[in-house]
């Protein structure tokens, strides 16, 4: 009885935090090889301060090849078709969904932080990975360009906690808790 609690008490649910930054039309990026240069430096600061707080980072191939220097240096798990089984490079770890359990792998750890791109958004989404998102919306229309979740087949209903004007020339962040 006395083991049992104690084994409650310990468990712990990982929670699964998205960070993006969007143009007003809703684009992650231009193209899939560049990393965003149209973004604030308030919400670049803001991004970097936040990622302080995680264990764990989950990216997608496509953002990692775009941002290596800035993830190569942490506890980052890139989404990729191109493993079976994981692939360890120093602090970084090539994985596919495909054949792991994500679920597994995050569950040692408390706050995951998922940095995109639009696929890795919607694997997490897809697989009930998602407990909140911090969404940037920058002050410019692209009418082109790449989705926040690409190719989703389904719907998740969010709530809004919080709404932040980060500049004067009117980024916003907003801060949304997953509630289906
Ligand atoms: N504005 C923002 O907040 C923000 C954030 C992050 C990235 N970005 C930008 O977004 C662009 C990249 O985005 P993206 O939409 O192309 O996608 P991405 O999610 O960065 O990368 C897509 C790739 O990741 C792998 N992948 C993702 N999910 C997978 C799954 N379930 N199973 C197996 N492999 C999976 C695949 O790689 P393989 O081809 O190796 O199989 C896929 O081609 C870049 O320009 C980046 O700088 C913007």
């Amino acid at each position: 009885m006395v083991k049992m609690k104690i084994l409650k008490t310990n468990k712990h649910k990982t929670k699964f935090v998205a960070y993006a930054a969007t143009s007003i039309d809703g684009k992650i990026s231009i193209d899939n090889k560049k990393m965003p240069d149209w973004t604030s430096k308030e919400d670049w600061d803001f991004f970097q301060k936040s990622l302080m707080k995680f264990d764990a980072f989950i990216v997608g191939h496509n953002t990692y090849l775009t941002s290596e220097k800035y993830i190569s240096k942490r506890n980052a798990f890139v989404l990729t078709s191109k493993v079976k089984m994981p692939i360890v490079d120093g602090s970084v770890t090539f994985v596919n969904p495909k054949y792991i359990n994500l679920k597994t792998i995050f569950s040692k750890y408390k706050k995951v932080a998922i940095v995109g791109g639009g696929y890795a958004y919607e694997t997490m989404r897809n697989l009930d990975m998602l407990d909140e998102l911090f969404l940037t919306i920058e002050p410019i229309i692209f009418g082109r360009g790449l989705e926040l979740f690409h190719d989703g087949k389904k719907n998740t209903k969010m709530k809004l906690l919080s709404v932040k004007k980060l500049n004067i020339k009117g980024t916003i962040l907003l801060h949304y808790k997953n509630e289906s």
